[in-house]
């Protein structure tokens, strides 16, 4: 069981599902509260399986989803190479506030070949170094998948595209959005995603998106110490609101799968 603790607690973790910016990810995922935060922190999950109607022949965003199967996503990293102290004690953090995980720490290694290496074995997309020291890794996906559950047969949405895209960092709020595509060119961005043949999604389309992801089809869990939610990593999507004080909160993940698709989209 890890704690969950990487992101800052001012910056909102958008509705996502785990992994999938990989093919290979948990069928499961489980939160255990042991200290709520005092003020914010709220676990948001949203309905994968209503999202999917809504991308589907009859949904409200049926040209968006066909768009999706059409292209798939592109997700990016920037990982930096090294982090300084933040403040006093042990936590880390990089002196760019955009930057908060370096690539030894994503791979488990200082050596540029291993990294590589890892990535290529696993098809998981590939690496480019920068000057910086620091690197990009890029990948690109399917934003569904076929769904093993016994009650629905055939695709779910799941992806960490609106999660992933740089708008939803609030950390990011000061770039222009005239510079996204220069700077997601370069790898310069945190993180980020677009559609898999390398445009940009529009306003309109990250206005649906945040729709699909933040509000129609989610709701806001009040959890307290000591809870535990445990949720299917195909159905829901999970994030957290901004929080202020001391948060405690454990993650578990189980049953690794691979992603099945009954399509090829054109980006992949
Ligand atoms: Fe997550």
């Amino acid at each position: 069981m890890l704690q969950v603790n990487l992101e800052p607690p001012e910056a909102a973790v958008l509705a996502h599902t785990e992994m999938t910016y990989l093919d290979y990810f948990p069928t499961y995922i489980a939160f255990y509260v042991k200290v709520p935060a005092p003020v914010g922190g709220k676990t948001i999950v949203t309905d994968n399986l209503a999202v999917t109607r809504a991308l589907s022949k009859g949904g409200g965003h049926c040209a968006l989803g066909d768009k999706l199967r059409l292209l798939g996503v592109e997700f990016s990293r920037h990982l930096s190479c090294e982090l300084v102290p933040r403040k006093e004690g042990t936590e880390l953090q990089s002196p760019d506030p955009l930057q908060y995980k370096t690539w030894q720490d994503t791979f488990s290694t200082s050596d540029r070949d291993v990294a590589e290496q890892s990535l290529a074995d696993s098809g998981a997309g590939t690496l480019s170094w920068l000057e910086s020291g620091g690197a990009v890794w890029r990948s690109t996906r399917p934003a569904f998948s076929c769904y093993p559950s016994d009650e629905v047969v055939g695709e779910i949405f799941m992806s960490q595209l609106f999660a992933m895209h740089c708008a939803g960092n609030s950390l990011v709020g000061s770039v222009h959005e005239a510079d996204v595509k220069s700077l997601a060119d370069a790898g310069l961005l945190p993180y980020h995603s677009r559609w898999g043949d390398g445009s940009e999604f529009s306003s309109e389309e990250m206005a649906a998106f945040n729709e699909l992801h933040q509000t129609s089809y989610s709701e806001e869990l009040e959890l307290v110490s000591g809870d535990m939610v445990v949720l299917d990593n195909f159905r829901w999507c999970h994030g957290r609101s901004p929080y202020e004080g001391n948060r405690e909160l454990f993650v578990a993940m189980s049953r690794p799968v691979g992603r099945t698709t009954a399509y090829t989209p054109a980006g992949v």
